[in-house]
């Protein structure tokens, strides 16, 4: 479950100035384990300088219908002042040997035989799951129809163009597309962020075909904007979707749900950690942060972004309590059952067992 597997980069291509698709070869043995739903990412592994890096990536190129998984393609952009995307950009190259997790994550698009219509709504490198999940759409058959919304703050920073341009030609029934630009002015293009009124000029002008669902992938204020026109556009809300790459860093920002489920423990903690079937024990500081522990302990529990947002890191708590710094993915319902983003997790009982196997 935690496993990395070494995979080789069987294609680099240059996207935009910024911004890389870095497509892996999965071998016959792994095919199985790298199988995945469109939406899903994988996360990467890496040393640099010494210091080991993990990094969650969205999975670009669609799941395949029926057979192999043969290969994955993931788009990286980077990040001024970044540890790993500068790093993705300029050096990885085609032959590299890089350890990768099989893919996981909660924003899944399940296809469905009865046609469905689909909103996706990305900014920037938030088109990665959102051009999967079109791709596995548009190839389920001529019935099956998505809009895309997708912002950028030019054309030359479009990620994926040719590969948008190319589902406009395959699919000039099903797929339909409005570019919105923040800083150049394009005839057919919005010019602006992603809002309300970009939102509601597609709704009302390009496509007003009720949608059965949408699909968001962007920074936190586009996905809340978009949420809430699409709320009041008459979406429920278990028909809107999200996956974020980076929350804002005060962890009590409006979308972010801090959770309190009591005190803090005092002094150390006993701790019992379940992980691939084996059980350890380890002491910790009430003041630690639950993974912060793990990862010390040297206990190779499932992790990536270590900020609340990717969801590879959830335990069970099956002895003791613990509480969220900030929880944007656990339902009310998973927490009742015990469910924690261990990465945000505070220990509220002085003992505490947790299972990332029985998750
Ligand atoms: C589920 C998930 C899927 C993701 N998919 C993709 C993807 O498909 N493509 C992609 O390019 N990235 C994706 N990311 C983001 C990616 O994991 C890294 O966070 C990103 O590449 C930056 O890593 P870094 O090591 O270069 O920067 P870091 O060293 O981690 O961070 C450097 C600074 O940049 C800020 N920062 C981190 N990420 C971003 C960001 N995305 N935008 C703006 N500022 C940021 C940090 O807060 C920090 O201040 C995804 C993240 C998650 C959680
Ligand atoms: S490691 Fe990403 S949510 Fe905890």
């Amino acid at each position: 479950m935690t496993s990395f597997y070494p995979l080789t980069v069987s294609q680099v291509e240059n996207l935009t100035t910024q911004s890389v698709a870095i497509s892996f070869e999965i071998p016959t043995h792994l095919q199985s384990d790298f199988a995945f739903q469109a939406g899903q990412y994988i996360t990467i592994k890496h040393k640099i300088h010494g210091k080991e890096v993990r990094r969650a990536y969205s999975i670009s190129s669609a799941p395949v219908v029926s057979g192999p998984q043969a290969s994955i393609t993931v788009g990286i952009k980077e990040v001024a002042g970044g540890a790993f995307s500068p790093y993705a950009n300029r050096y990885i190259q085609k032959g590299d040997v890089i350890e990768v997790m099989p893919p996981q994550g909660r924003f899944l698009y399940a296809p469905t035989s009865a046609p469905v219509h689909i909103l996706g709504v990305a900014a920037g490198s938030g088109i990665t799951p959102i051009l999967s999940i079109a791709k596995r759409v548009l190839v389920n058959g001529s019935k099956h129809t998505f809009t895309l919304i997708y912002g950028n703050k030019s054309p030359q920073d479009v990620m994926f163009s040719s590969e948008i341009e190319a589902l406009k030609a395959a699919y000039p029934n099903q797929f339909k597309i409005q570019w919105v630009y923040s800083q150049a002015n394009e005839e057919t293009s919005l010019f602006g962020r992603i809002d309300t009124a970009a939102i509601n000029y597609v709704l009302k002008n390009i496509d007003t075909d009720p949608f059965d669902a949408a699909y968001l992938c962007g920074p936190e204020g586009m996905i809340k904007t978009a949420t809430e026109s699409l709320e009041k556009a008459g979406l429920a809300t278990d028909q809107i979707h999200y996956e974020l790459f980076t929350v804002a860093t005060e962890s009590t920002s409006d979308s972010g749900e801090t959770t309190s489920a009591g005190a803090l423990a005092a002094g150390n903690i006993a701790v019992e950690v379940t992980v691939d079937g084996e059980t350890a024990s380890l002491e910790m500081d009430a003041k630690t942060i639950l993974l912060d522990a793990i990862i010390k302990a040297d206990i190779d529990a499932p992790y990536s972004c270590q900020g609340g947002v990717c969801s590879s890191c959830i335990c069970k708590v099956t002895k003791g309590s613990a509480t969220m710094i900030k929880n944007q993915i656990l339902t009310d319902s998973e927490i009742a059952d015990g469910l924690v983003l261990s990465c945000q997790a505070m220990v509220t009982s002085a003992e505490i067992a947790v299972d990332f196997d029985d998750v």
